[in-house]
């Protein structure tokens, strides 16, 4: 099977009440974690490629790594680009091979947004030239970074339901994240905004705006929504990185069960990247940490290939709900 577009995907995923992971990928072993737990799993995914991944590893080695992993697990693939901040990233990555972009023109002003996305649109769906590429907009921005698209905390703005129908009709967008609370990284949330665990100390953050979702989805009946920032920041992960030599304090992600209620609804996409980096660290920091003599790099790899590939089969299974879906 060559790879998908995320069309048939979202549609059936909608229908199901279940949700795709679109989990961002690096190098060899993440991609390796994530499609090996997608296939035990027997699970649809998407692969993100970022423009830092792209600048790390170069489009060419990531997109060959996802049809190596396409070829060796059969399963319905998308490889997405994440997060393009201009035409010309999603051009580049439609004609290399990509089979969905994301336009990323959220923190400009709604007109420019509609321009550039409906500029992206009629590249991508213009199948004289290549297949039916699909295409992600957003509308609301998330504090966080990302290499080439970075808002500040205190400057995101939530998703305006009143826009969405208007943006959809006239950019012809093919699915749009929205702003609901989420943001990216690995300290989503500051401690004033949370209460504090009285027996962990682990801090617990404010709930999603169901409320926004809810509306835009009665506007937009049917049509794919997309969570960026879903990271939940899984504590067991963040222990093993401290006891280890780390050092992240008050790290916090989304809820696991905010996800999940999200992705019966009419969440189709949930992406996920800092908990990656995250089982990933940790599995590295504990092999260095306990056998200081090795330095093999297949050795800390190996494990920490296996943490990631553990986390992804737990998302798949009980956050997504898109286990058994092929
Ligand atoms: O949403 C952003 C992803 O976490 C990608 O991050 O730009 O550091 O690759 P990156
Ligand atoms: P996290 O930082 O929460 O993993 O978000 C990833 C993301 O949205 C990639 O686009
Ligand atoms: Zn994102």
């Amino acid at each position: 099977m060559p790879l998908v577009n995320s069309k048939e995907l979202f549609e059936k995923a909608y229908k199901g009440g279940y949700a795709i992971g679109a989990f961002n990928c690096n190098n060899m072993e993440i991609v390796q974690a994530i499609t090996e737990a997608a296939k035990e799993c027997n699970s649809p995914v998407i692969l993100q490629v970022s423009a830092g991944a792209r600048k790390y590893a170069k489009q060419g080695y990531l997109k060959h790594l996802v049809e190596a992993a396409v070829e060796d697990t059969g399963l319905p693939i998308v490889l997405h680009l994440d997060h393009g901040a201009d035409f010309e990233i999603c051009k580049e990555c439609i004609d290399g091979g990509f089979t969905s972009v994301m336009i990323d023109c959220s923190s400009k002003p709604f007109e420019e947004n509609i321009a550039i996305t409906r500029k992206v649109v009629e590249y991508a769906h213009d199948t004289s030239k290549h297949p039916y590429v699909t295409v992600e907009a957003e509308l609301g921005t998330l504090a966080g970074i990302e290499d080439d698209v970075k808002v500040e905390h205190g400057a995101e703005s939530y998703t305006r339901p009143e826009d969405v129908e208007e943006f959809v009709k006239r950019t012809g967008c093919d699915s749009l994240a929205i702003a609901i609370g989420t943001s990216h990284g690995a300290y989503k949330f500051k401690p004033e905004q949370c209460t504090r665990d009285p027996k962990t100390g682990v801090l617990l953050p404010p709930p999603l705006r169901f409320d926004i979702l809810e509306e835009v989805s009665k506007r937009l009946p049917g049509f794919p929504i997309v969570l960026h920032g879903s990271s939940s920041v899984n504590q067991e992960y963040v222990k093993i990185i401290n006891e280890n030599g780390g050092k992240l304090v008050d790290a916090v992600g989304v809820p696991e069960d905010q996800l999940r209620k999200a992705a019966k609804l009419a969440v189709c996409k949930i992406n996920i990247d800092s908990d990656l980096r995250l089982a990933l660290t940790a599995g590295i920091r504990e092999v260095m940490n306990q056998h200081p003599e090795k330095f093999d790099p297949r050795e800390y790899l190996k494990p920490a290939r296996e943490y990631v590939k553990q986390l992804v089969k737990h998302k798949i299974v009980d956050v997504l709900g898109s286990n058994d879906k092929i």
